[in-house]
């Protein structure tokens, strides 16, 4: 099955052809960090018009790499949401019109979902129960997948994503954006310890996380200490300090969740996806645990780890073959929420907490 994938949820315009759901025959991503950047962050109305004028040279990219027509498509999958719903619109209404001009049958995908399939292209087949962390700029969550397209949140962000958090701290430090790969490249040549930034604990004992407060404590630091931003791409020792001080903060609080819940979860596979995972320190730390509890742990190549339209096609193809498709009534859903299951099995629901 060749699926044509789309993906204009946020700051990419992103397009790929995929054939049975794990090769990639090509992927497209237009970014528009460049726009962005002066703004410190995406620009919904930048974001939606710019989509609007790449789309379309875009897709034709990705058809003439994989060398396929049109023709040969055997269905359309498009990022349906969560996402900015201006975004969103653009790729839903693309694919709806082109499902409609050629015929074809086209579906919907959650973008979340589309991350955790982000893991197929370059990994051994994932074997279940598996624990999945998606962490990007607008997610961090944590999904427990009893078996293949079946979802229970496990845990998640009391208020930042973190992506955010690298983004807003960048953005503090007068750094750029997007703020993940900056603050990761800078923090080579500080002292992470140098800083005590506070882990977050939540009060209430679930192991969820949590970015503001660290988001606060830099803040704070950086008026007490009188920190001053970098200025035309020079940056001191104390700025450096600070972004490896506050990755590992970052990266500790994540991981701290994903180890407990790994535990009591017992899975047979860990994946770490999404925007963040580009990460090396998240992915040394990851693959710790993973050693510790003796399960493998996935990742998705780099290219693959920010927005793309291949983990879209890959969603969509699982979808496909189990017969599912959306309808021309379909629409974009800012909110979209990965189906969250109930949990039969009843060691398992005493574990598990109900979400969503
Ligand atoms: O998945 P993604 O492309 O978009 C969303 O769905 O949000 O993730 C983008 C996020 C940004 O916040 C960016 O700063 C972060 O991923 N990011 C990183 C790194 N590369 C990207 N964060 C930490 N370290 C990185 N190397
Ligand atoms: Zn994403």
């Amino acid at each position: 099955m060749i699926v044509l994938g789309i993906e204009t949820s946020c700051d990419e315009t992103a397009a790929a052809v995929v054939f049975d759901g794990s090769q990639i025959l090509s992927s497209v991503i237009s970014s528009q960090a460049e726009l962005h950047k002066p703004y410190g962050g995406v620009v919904p109305e930048i974001a939606s018009r710019e989509h609007l004028e790449k789309i379309e040279p875009v897709v034709n990219e990705a058809l003439l790499k994989a060398k396929v027509s049109l023709k040969e498509i055997d269905a359309i999958a498009v990022t349906q949401g969560p996402g900015l719903v201006g975004s969103l619109l653009v790729g839903v209404c693309f694919a709806k019109s082109l499902a409609f001009a050629i015929n074809k049958p086209f579906i919907g995908v959650n973008h979340i979902e589309g991350h955790i399939f982000s893991v197929v292209f370059d990994n051994p087949p994932v074997q279940y129960p598996a624990l999945a962390l998606i962490v990007s700029g607008g997610h961090t969550n944590l999904f427990f997948i009893p078996e293949a397209g079946k979802y229970k949140l496990v845990a998640r962000t009391r208020d930042d994503a973190a992506g955010e958090a690298f983004d807003k701290v960048a953005k503090m430090l007068g750094l750029g954006y997007p703020g993940g790969p900056i603050i990761e490249k800078i923090a080579k040549e500080g002292n992470p310890k140098k800083i005590k930034f506070p882990i977050p604990k939540i009060t209430d004992g679930k192991p969820d996380f949590s970015f503001s407060g660290l988001k606060t404590a830099v803040s704070r630091y950086i008026r007490q200490e009188g920190v001053e931003p970098a200025k035309d791409g020079s940056v001191n020792q104390q700025i450096k300090d600070l972004c490896a001080s506050f990755q590992l903060t970052a990266i500790r609080s994540l991981i701290l969740p994903m180890e407990k819940l790994a535990r009591e979860l017992k899975p047979k596979t860990l994946i770490v996806a999404g925007g963040v995972a580009c990460n090396m320190l998240l992915r040394t730390e990851a693959a710790k645990v993973a050693e510790k509890l003796k399960v493998p742990v996935y990742f998705p190549s780099r290219h693959l780890s920010t927005d793309n339209a291949a983990m879209i096609a890959a969603a969509g193809t699982f979808h496909l073959k189990r017969g599912e498709k959306s309808d021309l009534l379909m629409t974009a859903d800012p909110m979209m929420r990965l189906q969250n299951i109930e949990v039969d099995d009843e060691k398992l629901r005493k574990k598990v907490r109900y979400r969503l």
